[in-house]
């Protein structure tokens, strides 16, 4: 058994290997078993990779910024066990709907420590959340913030919030995951002076207590200049606050969308590099600016999942054009991931049964859904690969589970948590029989 050196498979979680007939290991398990034991398209998570990136960022953070408090965007993906791993690990949990609050409250996940978000939060998420004692709602706009306050009161509390504001800085990235400019449906602008009136708002609502400001750019963010301009803009901002409405600025959320690396050649920010650019740009501004220094609210998501999953596929038909192109059809496809088709996102594929093989033929991956567009991947250089062979594509554990669908009325894969050579369900494959049982006739 061998940790190989191939680039392709640095992408993979820590615990990638390979042994001697060239099949992947993930977390001491033979990916190829795995496929057989659970069947595909299987999703594969790796608890070693999760557990160290958490406690990368905390590290990362802490040792230069102690006051950090880490929030796992719940968004990236969560199920059960993925929240009792953050748990166990000292993380808090940023959630946007009842949905995502009632996995956390499922778990018994501290109240204090869950920041709820949303551009359009209902009463009855609201409500779930005061009953809950959640530890922070960011309000994100003037009907929003007069809905919490009138809930709150009813309820006889006082409820801790953030106000989320958009900075108006563009983090080049695809315009679909761009939040942060002032064409956004999300946050209280700066420019147009509605963050100011929030800011007053909130500070005269009974039931509510404006402890601090939220931003999030967008995702994934290539580098970390913007995050430094809209750090600016908002201290600038909480500094002007203070003067005009003596605003108490206690806690600071700079938000998520830090890029990961999905395929060999693409260059990002480290952990560690993100870490410096935040908490120096801060740690100064602050002191420039005569701020106490606020607690700092990270929300990672995709940089603590994504990595520590993999998706597995079987091969089951190839289509070859003749001086066109060789298609690699597989089980899934844009039901399980969707990310290709939405955001031209790209990955690095692996035959999971051939590690070591020259990787010596061009290929497209396609899925099994009935579009053209349903392609995991085009132009990837593989191994001469069989009907039967285990594709494997790394870096699958952000965002590609939550938006899966039954496109098709195909069922969702099942999930399987991977250590020391074990493999244990952390949610089952869907059966047709689940695919109907909502229906009424
Ligand atoms: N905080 C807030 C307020 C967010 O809206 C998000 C992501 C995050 C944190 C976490 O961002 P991350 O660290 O995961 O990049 N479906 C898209 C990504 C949408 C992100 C939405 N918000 C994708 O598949 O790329």
């Amino acid at each position: 058994m061998h940790q190989s050196d191939l680039s392709k498979l640095s992408l993979f979680p820590l615990t990638n290997e390979a042994d001697s007939r060239g099949h992947l290991y993930i977390g001491g398990c033979d990916c190829i078993e795995l496929a057989k034991k659970f069947g595909t398209p299987l999703y594969v998570f790796d608890e070693v990779t999760l557990r160290s990136k958490c406690q990368e960022f905390q590290t990362e953070f802490t040792k230069r910024y102690s006051n950090t408090l880490i929030i796992y965007a719940s968004k990236a993906f969560l199920n059960r066990a993925l929240a009792i791993i953050f748990k166990e690990e000292g993380l808090g949990l940023d959630v946007v709907s009842g949905g995502e609050l009632s996995v956390a409250q499922s778990v018994d996940f501290p109240p204090e420590n869950v920041y709820f978000h949303g551009n359009n939060k209902t009463a009855d998420e609201l409500k779930q959340a005061l009953d809950w004692e959640i530890g922070r709602i960011v309000v994100d706009n003037f009907d929003e913030m007069e809905l919490l306050n009138s809930l709150a009161r009813e309820m006889g509390v006082r409820q801790s919030i953030l106000l989320r504001l958009t900075p108006g800085v563009d983090p080049h990235t695809h315009r679909h995951t761009t939040t942060g400019i002032l064409d956004s449906k999300f946050g209280f602008p700066l420019a147009t002076g509605q963050a100011e009136t929030a800011v007053a708002k909130a500070m005269s609502a009974p039931n509510l207590n404006l402890v601090g400001l939220h931003f999030h750019l967008g995702s994934p963010i290539p580098d970390t200049s913007s995050y430094q301009i809209a750090i600016s803009l908002v201290l600038n901002f909480a500094r002007e606050m203070k003067t005009k409405h003596d605003f108490h600025f206690a806690e600071f959320s700079p938000g998520g969308g830090l890029a990961v690396k999905y395929t060999v050649g693409s260059q990002t920010p480290s952990i560690a590099d993100y870490a410096e650019a935040i908490t120096t740009k801060v740690t100064s501004l602050a002191t420039e600016l005569d701020l106490t220094c606020p607690k700092l609210i990270i929300e990672p998501g995709r940089a603590i999942v994504a990595q520590a999953g993999v998706a597995l596929y079987t091969v089951g038909s190839i289509k070859e054009i003749p001086g066109v192109r060789k298609y690699i059809c597989v089980d899934g496809g844009m039901g399980d991931n969707i990310r290709p088709a939405l955001y031209e996102a790209r990955y690095e594929v692996l035959v999971a049964n051939k590690v070591s093989d020259d990787e010596s033929t061009n290929v497209t991956i396609a899925g099994k859904y009935c579009e053209s567009g349903d392609i995991l991947a085009r132009d990837v250089s593989l191994a001469p690969v069989s009907v039967g062979d285990i594709i494997a594509i790394p870096v699958s554990g952000a965002y590609s589970i939550p938006m899966s669908s039954n496109y098709n009325m195909v069922p969702r894969p099942a999930i399987v948590m991977v250590k020391d050579g074990k493999a244990r369900l952390i949610r089952r494959r869907e059966s047709y029989k689940d695919l109907i049982k909502l229906d009424r006739i």
